[in-house]
């Protein structure tokens, strides 16, 4: 199976030359071929370069798309969502809307725990319903990978729930699914009065079934004011570890307690939201190999204040950037909504937030070897948008510019 793409206007290709992120001055580095071809053989990119120096003879049965209209990127990878719940929580946004914090609305009973009630009351079809219709709408939107958490079940069995839907999910839909657990995402209710014991329950059971039956590949937790503590995250991400899954960590989110340093001290793959992270933060996540994901869309729907991206980027941390979906704190998946709020309050630059989105998430799934750039070896993942300039990608937001999704080397069609 063989598919050509010829004639593209603007080849968008994040080429990572063997690299797994891209830092510093170099996330600006986007790879811009003008006129260029694209040779996809069994779902893997055989050639990339200029349309005139395209010599290969090709198949017979080889499947030609004239792409002179559209600009083309490799998909967006979606490193952080919550895509697996029930329920919604419209009337938070409202109160919010009228000034109550997302805090206190947390304190007067909704936030995560509302979530974890409707989660935990709906089926399996059912969760596995609502879920594909957003995987559906996400891949229209442009994202070919994505990474997805339970943590709106906390107790054995409704996380565990979660987990067997996300790994059918990523059997039967055409996206790329990574499953993370995150259990430690708040203390639930029948724990209140005795927090520890919840840990002990997620390291004495969850973390060894989760890690005998392959249900996740990373272990989250949500380190802060209120939810878990720095000593808890080294216990749980220490044991997940010793389990054979990696780490990551919701850091500086509401606050900081000091969240990123242990997610650079425990060799987290990646230290997540970090918008009150400090100096001294960003100095220990340095050289630490975690990934900074940001998430502006949390910051722009809960107005917070965003993470200093550019202080980020300027020492060297791999950035990448994520949409944090969920019916709390962002409801909404578009990744290039996500680049026009880091462009527009993050000042990062277009390019970068390109490369934020591709290259550097999937590097923060540990997938950059694979996807999140368009070069020869790697699965062809990409989008075609009917733009003048990649650049309108966050310039012209609030609508969908994708025009066409390939996953995996096949055109997808949408319904
Ligand atoms: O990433 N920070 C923790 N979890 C989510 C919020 C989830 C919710 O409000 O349901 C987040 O912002
Ligand atoms: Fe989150």
């Amino acid at each position: 199976m063989q598919l050509l793409l010829k004639n593209i206007k603007q080849l968008v290709t994040v080429n990572a030359r063997g690299m797994l992120t891209r830092t510093g001055a170099e996330m600006g580095e986007i790879g811009i071929i003008n006129n260029a071809t694209v040779l996809v053989e069994n779902g893997v990119i055989r050639w990339v370069g200029p349309a005139p120096d395209f010599q290969e003879r090709l198949k017979k049965d080889t499947d030609v798309l004239d792409c002179n209209e559209y600009v083309a990127l490799p998909g967006f990878v979606d490193a952080h969502t919550h895509l697996v719940f029930a329920g919604s929580r419209e009337n938070e946004f409202a109160m919010r809307a009228e000034g109550k914090t997302y805090q206190q609305i947390t304190e007067q009973g909704g936030g995560i725990l509302s979530t974890v009630q409707a989660t935990r009351a709906a089926s399996k079809k059912d969760l596995k319903k609502l879920a594909t219709r957003r995987l559906d709408d996400m891949m229209r939107h442009g994202t070919t990978s994505v990474e997805i958490k339970s943590g709106y079940g906390l107790n054995e069995e409704t996380e565990m729930r979660m987990l067997e839907v996300i790994s059918e999910l990523d059997r039967e839909h055409p996206m790329t699914i990574v499953p993370t657990f995150l259990g430690a995402h708040a203390v639930p209710p029948e724990y209140r009065q005795n927090p520890e014991s919840y840990v002990d329950l997620i390291c004495d059971r969850m973390l060894p079934y989760v890690a005998k039956t392959k249900l996740a590949v990373f272990c989250d937790i949500f380190c802060e004011t209120g939810y878990f503590s720095v000593e808890q995250t080294r216990k749980i991400i220490g044991k997940a570890k010793s389990l054979g899954l990696d780490g990551k960590v919701h850091a500086d989110e509401l606050a900081n307690i000091g969240a990123s340093s242990a997610a650079a001290e425990l060799k987290a793959v990646s230290a997540d939201h970090l918008d009150h992270i400090d100096a001294s933060g960003i100095a220990r996540l340095k050289n630490s190999g975690t990934i900074a994901v940001l998430l502006p869309g949390v910051s722009f729907f809960l107005n917070h204040p965003h993470a200093q991206a550019r202080a980020l980027i300027d020492a060297g941390i791999p950035v990448a950037i994520a949409s944090d979906f969920n019916p709390g704190s962002c409801m909404s998946f578009s990744m290039p909504l996500m680049m026009t709020i880091a462009c527009t309050q993050m000042k990062m630059t277009p390019e970068e937030a390109i490369t934020a989105s591709t290259l550097n998430a999937a590097a923060a799934l540990k997938l950059s070897h694979i996807t999140g750039s368009i070069e020869v070896g790697k699965q062809a993942d990409m989008i075609l948008c009917e733009i003048a300039d990649y650049k309108f990608l966050s310039y012209h937001f609030g609508v969908n510019l994708v025009s066409k999704v390939i996953k995996k080397g096949i055109i997808l069609e949408f319904s």
